[in-house]
């Protein structure tokens, strides 16, 4: 695969750790800036922050070898062709995305540019950040020959970051210059020719040599909407499935029926579909946000993305009443909790619906028993453990003695719980499902009272007392 390029990626947090590894994984050389030292000593002494499949291996493979982690931006970004900004874009009061890391990042490049470079927007950015990154370097003094801006979001999904970086569905370059899209399509190009696929130590996934990812070479604000439009749509997909499912519950369907006979129409698709306790996450609910802001910036309506956010919301606390209404009251009930991550495969926390409504639960009364396979920690960062609140190790002993188990997120190990030893740690056989991880028929023939989204309560099966 050649000597590589030299990249800088700015920003260790999901997108730009993920990237700085897998560019390294496609023979690139790559230095990862942080200006948080602790992270950065870290990753250097072979730990790593987030819990993501295959980034261990990764980072072990390549590091001190092809990747590297420093403090230090100036240095890093002296040494590369390509900079790629991944920092982040939180949520500002007004929904906007907060752009000043990445006005202070490019600030900082900009005194440290002393030939050509390529500047890339990789985190979540507004239309028009490429424009304003262009603006800072030029008012910082440096000529416009030496630099391009482009814009090359991300697509990865947290859980499964790797796989989709090395396995994308497409490689969206947004470049103004034919020297620009150049670049990038040699960064890429170990994926795009399908040589990555070939190599024997590659992360498996969809693509292969013969099947390699598209690239679609677009202008910068084009591939900055198609992050946004992206991600809204998807957060618009998940809220109409809510809203499916509470009327397929009011009419006695099953959404995952319904669901399945929609995800049929090749238009439609079957992914994304998954009705449940409503989206969260560092992505959706910002990015709605976000995008919402940038129409009502343009005078442009999109009421539609409101409702999304009001399906969203209430699709929680809707899910909340159910689990109150299958108990009568919170107080003094114990609630095993089975999840806390914004869902299954990740440790993160933030908009998680499912620390939403524990706290709901507890403000209610409740004792909540909390299991989650790798978010605990993060999770008693926001909900510190106390009386009312115990972290537990598995979700049998966070069942033992409860009146009811709660499922908020997806995690395959709770799918393949013994349900026997289940039923026999509760005190009442209730579960109350946010993520139909259940088929409501087997969980009424093993004697649980069984409520999910968007299907009908399943009884426990029991022999009739007067069949003869
Ligand atoms: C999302 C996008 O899927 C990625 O393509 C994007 O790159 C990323 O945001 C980002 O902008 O960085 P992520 O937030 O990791 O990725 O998580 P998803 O797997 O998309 O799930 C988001 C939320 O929607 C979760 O709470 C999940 O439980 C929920 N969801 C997802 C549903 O309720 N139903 C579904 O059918 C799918």
């Amino acid at each position: 695969m050649g000597e590589g390029v030299s990249i800088a990626v700015v920003g260790s947090g999901y997108v730009g750790l993920v990237a700085a590894a897998c560019f390294a994984e496609i023979g690139h050389r790559v230095v990862c800036v942080d200006n948080d030292e602790g992270k950065v000593r870290m990753l250097r002494e072979g730990g790593v922050p987030i819990h993501e499949d295959y980034l261990p291996e990764l980072l072990n493979r390549h590091r001190a070898n092809r990747v590297e982690f420093t403090t230090d931006l100036k240095a890093a970004t002296e040494g590369a062709q390509a900079i790629f900004i991944a920092v982040g874009t939180p949520q500002s009061e007004t929904g906007s995305a907060d752009m000043s890391y990445v006005d202070a990042v490019a600030s900082e490049i900009a005194r440290s540019i002393g030939d050509y470079k390529v500047i890339v927007e990789k985190s979540t950015v507004p239309v028009y950040t490429n424009e304003w990154i262009r603006k800072v370097l030029e008012r910082n003094g440096v000529p416009q020959d030496l630099f391009d801006v482009a814009s090359n979001p991300e697509f990865l999904r947290e859980g499964t970051a790797v796989v989709d970086f090395l396995h994308a569905d497409r490689i969206v370059l947004g470049a103004e210059t034919e020297r620009a899209a150049a670049l990038l399509r040699a960064i890429y190009e170990p994926l795009t020719s399908g040589a990555y696929y070939r190599t024997a130590h590659a992360v498996p996934g969809a693509r292969s040599a013969d099947d390699p990812p598209p690239v679609l070479l677009t202008t910068t604000k084009a591939a900055e909407i198609i992050k946004h439009a992206s991600n809204a749509f998807l957060a618009a997909k998940i809220s109409f499935i809510n809203v499916v499912a509470n009327i397929c519950e009011a009419a006695g369907a099953d959404v995952e029926d319904v669901a399945r006979g929609m995800g049929m129409d090749t238009r439609i698709g079957p992914k994304f579909l998954r009705a449940g306790i409503g989206y969260g996450g560092s992505c959706f609910p910002k990015d709605v946000a976000a995008f919402r802001h940038v129409a009502e910036q343009m005078n442009i309506e999109f009421g539609l993305l409101e409702e999304v956010e009001k399906i969203n919301a209430e699709q929680k606390r809707r899910f909340f009443r159910k689990v109150r209404a299958a108990l009568w009251t919170f107080r003094g009930k114990k609630i095993a909790a089975l999840g806390l991550a914004f869902k299954g495969g990740t440790d993160d926390v933030r908009e998680s619906p499912a620390l939403e409504i524990v706290e709901l639960m507890l403000r209610e009364g409740a004792m909540v028993r909390a299991y989650d396979p790798a978010a605990a920690a993060r999770a008693s960062e926001t909900i510190p453990a106390g009386e009312q609140m115990q972290y537990l190790d598995d979700a049998y002993e966070a069942a033992r003695d409860a009146d009811a188990v709660v499922i908020l997120n997806d995690w395959q190990e709770f799918a393949e719980l013994d349900l026997k030893r289940l039923r026999a740690a509760l005190r009442y056989p209730i579960v109350v499902d946010g993520r139909n991880l259940f088929d409501p028929e087997a969980m009424a023939a093993q004697g649980f009272t069984y409520l999910s989204v968007g299907r009908p309560v399943a009884h426990p099966v029991r022999e009739a007392i007067h069949s003869r």
